[in-house]
């Protein structure tokens, strides 16, 4: 069977072949080359056929080697490793490893990984002043996004992004700096002082350090609330070319600095479509108020009113694995934090979902934001910090997604076309 494509311009009645490249899986990443359709004219002066996709439904911007989703099976791998392997059994600082590097660290590997990441946790005492700048009420996002952008100005020489040492400096730098930030601009938003990071403490250790220390000499996190803080960054550490990630490879695309695209793709994030999800659960679950008003809510999604939220997925079709892992450590943190309420509602409400028709044509099954903000908000983290949670982890798939772009030899400065359907040529009158 010949791996090409035969198509036919009926404008013309001239046939064209095309050749078809696979992927690892030859049933999921078989794809043409856009280029190839420039041949394609309908007359002489003609520019060619392009292929029309907003939002890149369909369109596959590079070859990458990093995650895996099936979205029908419910599979999610990172750099051939299941989900749940990882979840249960590595820490968050292997899994960035492996995300960044493609294989899992040796103990010697991990120990300077650790070791470097854990001390470069500081940030420069002039971010401080940077952050005093900000209102009063100033959400930590926009703080987040801000104050990663101004790191470009502190580290100049991470501009020579053709330069594997350094590239991998600013690595280490992001993603031990992004807890610094984050948990310095939730001190910021509450008033209180910062609390400094502690080299002692673990990565996810040492955040809830610097997010929640008050008065005590040392702190000492719950170890139960440590490892699942450190399981919620595992499932958050990539999710290969969703609107972030695509961002980080557009702006680094024209060779800007790992900060400022870090920050770009952290702005992307930001927006209620992709890390905004797990807000909006809790406010609808809040909402329905009641175990009882579950199935009358139900109904009233049925009848178009509005979507559930935490409910379907452009990718899965099927339950989403980062999900079912999350109820099940749901009850974990419960056991140390006391029960959020709202878990009942919530399981009441997926129960009467998987059981109906409407949800069960549609392939609409619980995604990963249906239960991540119940148990964050459990852990003592508040609703505006949950899209900053969500960037901490995902720095490093960023970051492996900016270096994979920057070695491949196929990526040119990211430039999509357009079809035009403005005015033709006029002249303005006299
Ligand atoms: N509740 C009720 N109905 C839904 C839902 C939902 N959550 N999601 C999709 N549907 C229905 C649609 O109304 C549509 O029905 P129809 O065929 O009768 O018109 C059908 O299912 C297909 O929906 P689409 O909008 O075409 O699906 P798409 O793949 O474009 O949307 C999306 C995916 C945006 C995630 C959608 O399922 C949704 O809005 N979910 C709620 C928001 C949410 O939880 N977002 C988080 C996603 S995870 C993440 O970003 C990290």
């Amino acid at each position: 069977m010949p791996d090409t494509l035969t198509i036919t311009d009926n404008r013309t009645g001239e046939t064209f072949e095309v050749d078809i490249l696979y992927g690892t899986y030859p049933t999921y990443g078989a794809a043409i080359k856009s280029l190839d359709l420039r041949e394609i004219k309908g007359s002489e002066d003609d520019f060619g056929l392009l292929t029309y996709d907003p939002g890149f439904t369909n369109t596959a911007s590079c070859k990458s080697a990093i995650t895996f989703i099936d979205g029908e099976k419910g599979i999610l791998r990172y750099r051939g490793y299941p989900i749940q392997e990882l979840a249960e059994g590595y820490s968050f600082l292997e899994v960035a490893y492996l995300v960044l590097h493609g294989e899992l660290p040796t103990g010697d590997e991990l120990e300077t990984w650790d070791h470097e990441i854990t001390h470069h946790t500081i940030i420069h005492e002039k971010i401080k002043k940077f952050l005093d700048g900000f209102r009063y009420d100033a959400h930590p996002m926009g703080m987040l996004v801000s104050t990663v952008a101004a790191l470009s100005t502190f580290y100049p020489e991470s501009r020579r992004i053709d330069e594997p040492e350094v590239r991998r400096s600013q690595i280490i730098r992001l993603i031990a700096k992004m807890p610094t930030i984050a948990a310095f601009a939730y001190r910021y938003s509450i008033g209180m002082p910062y609390s400094y990071p502690d080299n002692n403490l673990s990565y996810t250790g040492n955040f809830l350090n610097m997010m929640f220390k008050t008065t005590e000499l040392e702190y000492d996190p719950d170890p139960v609330l440590e490892r699942a803080l450190d399981v919620l960054f595992i499932l958050h550490a990539d999710h290969e070319q969703n609107c972030s990630a695509n961002a980080m490879r557009n702006i680094g695309s024209s060779h800007a600095d790992p900060y400022v695209s870090v920050a770009g793709a952290a702005a992307a994030l930001y927006g209620p479509l992709h890390g905004g999800a797990n807000e909006r659960v809790l406010k609808m679950l809040e909402e329905i108020g009641h175990v009882d008003e579950v199935p009358k809510y139900v109904e009233r999604v049925k009848d178009g009113d509005f979507r559930l939220m935490g409910f379907g997925h452009r990718v899965y079709k099927n339950y989403d694995p980062r999900a079912k892992i999350l109820r099940e450590l749901a009850e974990d943190v419960f056991e140390v934090t006391g029960k959020n309420p709202l878990i009942d509602i919530a399981v009441e409400l997926e129960r009467i979902a998987l059981e109906d028709d409407y949800f069960v044509e549609r392939n609409l099954y619980p995604n990963v934001d249906f239960y991540s903000g119940i148990i964050y908000q459990a852990m003592g983290f508040p609703t505006a910090m949950f899209p900053v949670l969500f960037a901490i982890p995902r720095t490093a798939g960023w970051l492996a997604q900016w270096q994979e772009m920057l070695e491949d030899e196929d990526q040119r400065i990211a430039r999509p076309r357009q079809v035009y359907v403005g005015e033709d040529e006029r002249t303005p009158r006299d």
